[in-house]
């Protein structure tokens, strides 16, 4: 939100009288003085006014867990576990999803309360890379891979999925690379060229990699490379 807008929410503060408070200097963004009134200031700042705080700063959270079969990637649920049953009471309420994953599918999940950065993660014009390891029912062809490169029609959102990349490591084993994040994606391609998947394991999201020692359902802090790593994705994903 505008800083102006942040300050004329306040009872008694006209969008005028915002304006000439910030060109004043008189209002401060996390304790330095800002006399911008277009300066765009989330709920992570806080605001203040001639000292006061008019906007306190909300603390954020970026968690890398490691999802385990069976867990669903929602809030809440009356059936099965959720993800957020795996996290510390006091965060739950906060957290969103940024990149599901299906129940049966395990791997990197990451959690937050900053909005933005998540679309940042998820947003397909983002194109970041999202790295799987897939098992599947039938021997992988050999163009399978470049079906996967030309893009696959789904029919349902009527559009053609980004060139993708296949990397075999066995006949039912592969590593394959999508660049965004729709409904089913990996299983609906493996069926678009007449496979299944069976399991299906997610090892990487642009620079965020689930750690080799983060057992299934423990979960940590990105590190502030790690967040800085999602802010700074251009349209490339890296
Ligand atoms: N694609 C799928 O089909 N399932 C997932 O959980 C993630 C990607």
């Amino acid at each position: 939100m505008k800083l102006s807008r942040i300050l004329s929410n306040q009872d008694g503060i006209s969008r005028k009288r915002a304006n000439a408070l910030i060109a004043a200097g008189r209002v401060t963004v996390d304790g330095t003085p800002c006399r911008s009134s277009a300066r765009e200031v989330d709920r992570f700042s806080s605001v203040a006014l001639d000292g006061e705080i008019i906007q306190a700063a909300d603390t954020p959270h970026y968690l890398m867990l490691h999802k385990p079969a069976g867990y669903l990637s929602a809030t809440v649920d009356t059936v099965h576990p959720t993800a957020l049953d795996l996290i510390a009471p006091a965060l739950r309420p906060e957290l969103h999803i940024a990149g599901r994953l299906d129940r049966a599918s395990t791997g990197l999940l990451i959690l937050t309360n900053d909005g933005q950065w998540s679309r940042q993660l998820t947003e397909p014009k983002v194109k970041i890379p999202k790295v799987y390891h897939v098992i599947t029912e039938q021997p992988i062809s050999a163009e399978t891979s470049k079906r996967f490169a030309e893009g696959l029609w789904f029919e349902y959102e009527q559009l053609r999925t980004s060139p993708a990349q296949l990397e075999q490591l066995g006949p039912r084993e592969a590593r394959v690379t999508i660049y965004e994040g729709r409904y089913h994606q990996i299983k609906r391609m493996f069926h678009a060229v007449g496979n299944r998947v069976t399991a299906l394991h997610r090892e990487r999201m642009g620079q965020l990699m689930l750690e080799a020692d983060l057992n299934p359902g423990a979960y940590r802090s990105l590190t502030a490379r790690e967040i800085d790593s999602v802010r700074q994705t251009g349209p490339a994903g890296f």
